[in-house]
């Protein structure tokens, strides 16, 4: 069965909340799915991370949560290389805090971008502002996902 990770950044647990949600839409798919939510790098870089998917939320001004922090960084000391990877993001954030709403996603984005990896579709924006349960938006994003990018492996 392939794998799927999640790679969880949050600091209340709305996008931990997301990825335990979607995940059922997941192993519908066919796949085995790992939810990390204190990533190393070499959860990233491992041989049988070809497809992940990131649930991260934004602190501070536009910053990554917690210890998401440290990965990220990991990744851009480390110029790992991510050729082989394709992903998806939602990202979680607020628009009330202006020009550094989804900060975080949108820092991942271009980090993962400037490695090499392939976003499948586009990212996912959840504004607390309008939406209140953001699995309210993941769960159809996800299932369109899943679809358009034809990732149904069963
Ligand atoms: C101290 C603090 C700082 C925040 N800074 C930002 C920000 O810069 N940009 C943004 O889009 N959202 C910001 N937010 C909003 C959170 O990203 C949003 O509420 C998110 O849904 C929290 O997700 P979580 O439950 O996974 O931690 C901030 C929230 C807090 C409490």
């Amino acid at each position: 069965m392939p794998m799927l990770k999640i790679f969880v950044g949050t600091m209340y647990g709305g996008a931990l909340d997301v990825a335990e949600q979607v995940k059922p839409l997941f192993e519908g798919a066919g796949y085995e799915v790992a939810i990390l939510e204190n990533p190393s790098l070499d959860d990233l870089t491992a041989p049988d991370t070809d497809l992940a998917l990131f649930c991260v939320s934004t602190t501070g001004s536009g910053d990554y949560p917690g210890t998401f922090a440290n990965f990220a960084r990991a990744i851009a000391d480390q110029s790992p290389g991510l050729s082989s990877l394709r992903y998806g993001l939602i990202a979680l954030g607020d628009s009330s805090y202006g020009e550094t709403f989804c900060g975080a996603g949108r820092q991942l984005d271009e980090l993962l971008e400037g490695q090499g990896a392939t976003r499948l579709g586009e990212r996912l924006e959840i504004d607390a502002m309008e939406t209140f349960m953001a699995d309210d938006a993941a769960l159809p994003w996800v299932e369109a996902w899943i679809d358009t990018q034809q990732l149904k492996v069963a």
